[in-house]
């Protein structure tokens, strides 16, 4: 007897569902983005398949008091970087999602993370699943990337359910699947990378490796808008959600965890791409720095802190008489609406004026200073600019600002101060701190700034421009 089909409308960017069309998605808003699907449900979609896969022995329910304490076991890969994203490396059993934009490196990544453990003496492989590249392609990557491979084993299934079996056959130590947009699950008739079979195919995924205690690793494209495409609820399926990011014209890249169920999120790894693949940048506030012009106006020095880790970068600002009617405000790596507002600040609070002037602000290397600890920095790049006058050499600048322009206090100073010492920085113009015999400020000369006209007196004393 032909299965029932149950046809209804899905939103291609938030999983919306309904029995019927529409033209902008009721949940997200967005517009053309409902696609038609049928699935075989004779209940709930969904509902068979699980039944038919799951134990059929009921869970029992069982005490929390029962059970000893234990660490989570993990894998630790050489690279650090890699670790302390993961939140200490890579737990047994997990499913991470690694999303990043097309060509960003995030292949590459996960064959070098293989790489790094071929030499391991170990009987299980190494499974690299894909859907994208032939063999060939991924042979030609390992070659440029000095990867012998005598671990790593190739697969070119896209059927997840023949894909759980082969899995289960293998019995891999890893497995990396890319990616999921690749991915089917033949009892659904919609295209691969719609958000049903990007969802089946993920759940099936995390069932096995749940009752494997294999970890795998999930490449997932983003959107234009740099979300990952298919479902938020993918997002809700995985452990774990690195995102790999970094300007396609720069060479370094940043990996960051926006979710993770084994660790702290926040974390960021930072990697430099050259020809023989990525390298882990151990110290990123020097490469950050590395081509900053020396007393130039409008350049400053920010200690931005990236989940637990400061890392040294530079704002930088140009404010030029305006040639339009209403001037420009514009800035890359910084909340636009966050400067119109500092730049409302500086003129009713420091009386700087700056409503004829274009104001564009840069924050180097790719990096979003989102934290409101970098509006003394943007403040100061600004002031800079305007004036034509740098500010005191070896000195970086921290603090909130607020609307009365009064300079706020921010998180972590003496962290964030360890940093500047450690590379070669001797002066932070900072807020006011309270505690100050427990404060450890690592042996800089602090320059307290009590608001934002205290700021622009004192750069507008220093001359050495
Ligand atoms: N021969 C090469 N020399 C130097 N860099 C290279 C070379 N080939 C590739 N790259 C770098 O690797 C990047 C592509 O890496 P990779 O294929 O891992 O990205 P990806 O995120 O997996 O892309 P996709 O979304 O297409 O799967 C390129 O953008 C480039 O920076
Ligand atoms: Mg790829």
């Amino acid at each position: 007897m032909a299965a029932k089909q149950k046809v209804f409308y899905i939103c291609q960017d938030c999983g919306y569902q309904s029995a019927q069309w529409y033209g902008r998605c009721p949940d997200c808003q967005g517009w053309n983005r409902f696609v038609e699907e049928r699935e075989q449900a004779p209940q709930a979609p969904g509902k068979n398949r699980r039944s038919q896969t799951q134990s059929p022995k009921h869970p029992q329910a069982v005490s929390l008091h029962e059970f000893s304490p234990v660490e989570f076991p993990r894998i630790s890969f050489p690279w650090g970087e890699v670790n302390r994203v993961l939140g200490g490396g890579l737990t047994l059993g997990s499913v991470v999602l690694l999303a990043g934009q097309p060509g960003i490196g995030k292949s590459t990544l996960l064959l070098q993370l293989f790489g790094q453990l071929d030499s391991k003496q170990d009987t299980r492989p190494l499974l690299y699943v894909s859907g994208e590249e032939s063999n060939q392609q991924i042979n030609v990557r390992a070659q440029r990337l000095g990867i012998k491979g005598q671990r790593i084993s190739l697969l070119g299934e896209t059927n997840v359910v023949r894909l759980v079996e082969q899995i289960r056959t293998l019995s891999p130590e890893i497995v990396i699947i890319d990616s999921v947009q690749t991915l089917f699950h033949p009892d659904l008739s919609s295209v691969p990378g719609s958000v049903s079979q990007v969802r089946e195919s993920t759940d099936h995924l995390v069932r096995c490796a749940k009752e494997m205690d294999i970890p795998f690793f999930l490449v997932g494209h983003v959107t234009k808008e740099g979300s990952v495409a298919g479902p938020m609820t993918l997002e809700h399926l995985v452990d774990t959600v690195l995102v790999f990011e970094g300007d396609q014209s720069q060479n370094y890249r940043l990996l960051r965890s926006s979710k993770n169920r084994f660790g702290p999120t926040d974390e960021v790894g930072v990697f430099e791409m050259v020809s023989e693949g990525l390298q882990e940048v151990k110290n990123p506030s020097e490469l950050f720095l590395r081509e900053r012009a020396q007393n130039v106006p409008g350049t400053v020095v920010f200690p931005l802190l990236e989940g637990t880790r400061p890392l040294l970068i530079e704002v930088q600002a140009l404010a030029t008489d305006s040639s339009y009617g209403v001037p420009m405000r514009n800035a890359v790596g910084f909340d636009k609406n966050r400067l119109t507002m500092l730049l409302a600040v500086l003129e009713k609070r420091a009386g700087l004026h700056l409503s004829g002037q274009d104001v564009y602000v840069n924050v180097v290397g790719g990096i979003k200073a989102s934290e409101p600890a970098a509006d003394l920095a943007v403040c100061a790049a600004v002031i800079s600019s305007y004036t034509g006058k740098t500010l005191p050499d070896k000195t970086v600048v921290f603090g909130e600002i607020g609307l009365t322009g009064e300079v706020r206090s921010v998180q972590q100073a003496s962290l964030r101060l360890r940093e500047v010492q450690k590379l070669g920085f001797t002066r932070g113009l900072l807020p006011s701190l309270p505690a100050k015999a427990s404060f450890d400020h690592h042996g800089i000369e602090m320059m307290e700034i009590s608001s934002i006209d205290m700021l622009l007196s004192l750069l507008s004393m220093n001359t050495s421009s």
